[in-house]
Order: C-alpha cells, then structure tokens, then sequence
C-alpha cells in the first residue's frame, strides 16, 4: 500500500486522500495501485456507501508522474502499470464518488472528475488535460466524455493547447457542482457524501447505473489506450520529459 494513499472510512464515507504534497501529488504506479484497490474493494464493502477522493497540499494532483512516464518512454521496467486498473475501477465504481479539489488538476486530476459523481471545487481550482503538449493523448475515456460534457471546441482547447480552466467556468460548464472558499473545501464534500450515505443505497446505485453507459466508457478507454501507448513511447513524448525535468520549454520543431 502506497504511504502517498490515506484511507478514512467512517459513518458510511470511505475517503482516499492523495498525500505526496511535495510532488504536488503526483501519481505513482504505487499510488495508482492503492486507489484502485481501495476502489474495487469498495464495491462490495457494505460499510461504504459513498466515496470522497481528496488531497494534501495546494494543489489536488499534477497528474501522472512524469518521471515514470520518462522511465516506460526509456524502455525501462517499471513494473505493473496500475493506472489502467484505476481508471477502470474509478469508470465503473458502483457507489457514488465525490471529488474536493483545491488548485490545479492535471492531467488524470482532470479527467478522473468526469467520472465522480458530484465534485466540489474550491475558488482556486484551476482544470487541465495537457495531453498534447507532452506529445500524449487523452486518457480516461476524457476524449469522449469531455466534449460530450462542455462541447468539442471548449474540450479541442484543453486537449490540444493545455488550456486551464478556472473553478468558475468549470461550474459553468457543468464540470461541477458548486464552488466554495478553499477552507470550506473537504467539510462541503464531506457533507455531501454524508447525505449520500444515508440515502436508500440500492436506489443511489441503481440510479448511478442507469446514468453511465459504462460498457461504453471502458471500450472507449480501450481504444485510448492503444493510441496513448505508442504516443508514450514516441521520440516527441521524450522530449517532452526531457524538458520537463530540465525546466525548459520543449521543442518539437524537430519531430514530423
Ligand atoms: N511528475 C513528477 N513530479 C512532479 C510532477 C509530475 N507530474 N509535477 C510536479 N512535480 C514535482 C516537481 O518536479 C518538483 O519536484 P522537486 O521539488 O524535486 O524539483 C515538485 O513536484 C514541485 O513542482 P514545481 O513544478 O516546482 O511546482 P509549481 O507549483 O511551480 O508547478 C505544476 C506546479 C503542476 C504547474 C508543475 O509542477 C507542472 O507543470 N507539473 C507537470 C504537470 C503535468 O504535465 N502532468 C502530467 C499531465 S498528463
């Protein structure tokens, strides 16, 4: 189990806590594999009714590790990639998951909200899915769920430009639910799935279900992750690492 993954479990709420704030919670194999863990047990564990997924620091998360995407760009072993196994358990969670974010989500911290349940963000929240500046693809079914969510030209320019989005227009655009002070954050999604719990859970469940076509989203998923793969271990995307880790701007004026 990852030291970087809190579990809480109390009064019907299991709470998975990313915690690596000095790497503004960037995700590891290790951490991936935690969360999917703590996700698919949960499916039938009669003492959870609800989930919250939250985080330690200024920030939700900065995304996949880049250094572990340089290392599989290298050819290197890096052992089970379980952020498959996560985006698959996150995509098909049978009971309700509520998101509190606070500053930026990157990458994956972006794309895993298009499938919570309810998400809360905190005035400085601040949405990106930089896929295509780090010569990468969208992942997390997010290339079918985020235009379908806030439309094609909206979503072609975060994919394709890494354009941010700030905690307002991300409610505006259906990306959440409500905005909140930043110390008002965990309590308001704490509350909601509080709320959640004491529900009728086979009514939450079913209606969760009749809500995502999550056959379709995983195939989806699929069809991503064949793309995502190969654009991982391109020349361009070792640039991007490369840059990354050099604190430099890329160049991919080269590449054709
Ligand atoms: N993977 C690995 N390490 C990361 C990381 C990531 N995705 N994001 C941040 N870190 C590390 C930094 O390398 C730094 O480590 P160091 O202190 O050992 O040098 C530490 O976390 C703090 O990051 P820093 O960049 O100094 O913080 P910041 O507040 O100035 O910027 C971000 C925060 C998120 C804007 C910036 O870190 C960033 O752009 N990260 C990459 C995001 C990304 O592209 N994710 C992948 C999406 S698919």
């Amino acid at each position: 189990m990852s030291e970087h993954i809190r579990l809480e479990k109390a009064d019907g709420v299991l709470t998975l806590v990313m915690a690596r704030p000095e790497k503004k919670n960037a995700l590891t194999d290790g951490m991936y594999k935690t969360l999917a863990d703590a996700l698919e047990a949960s499916n039938d564990d009669s003492d959870v009714r609800a989930i919250v997924i939250r985080a330690e620091g200024d920030m939700f998360t900065a995304g996949n590790d880049l250094g572990e995407f340089a290392a599989t760009n290298a050819g290197g072993d890096i052992g089970p990639r379980n952020v498959g196994r996560f985006i698959h358990a996150i995509a098909t969670a049978a009971k309700p998951v509520v998101a509190a974010v606070q500053g930026r989500a990157v990458g994956v911290g972006a794309t895993m909200l298009l499938h919570c349940d309810l998400v809360v963000l905190a005035d400085n929240a601040l949405l990106s899915t930089p896929f295509v500046g780090l010569a990468l693809v969208p992942e997390a079914a997010s290339s079918l769920l985020l235009p379908a969510r806030i439309g094609h030209a909206r979503a072609f320019s975060m994919f394709a430009l890494g354009e941010a989005v700030g905690a307002q227009d991300a409610l505006a655009w259906g990306l959440a639910n409500r905005v909140v002070p930043l110390d008002q954050l965990a309590a308001t999604a704490e509350n909601i799935a509080r709320r959640l719990a004491g529900q009728p859970l086979g009514a939450v469940l079913a209606t969760k279900r009749l809500m995502r076509d999550a056959a379709e989203i995983v195939q989806h998923m699929n069809t991503e992750g064949a793309v995502f793969a190969r654009q991982l271990a391109s020349p361009e995307a070792k640039e991007a690492f490369t840059a990354f880790a050099e604190r430099r701007a890329p160049d991919f004026a080269k590449f054709n």
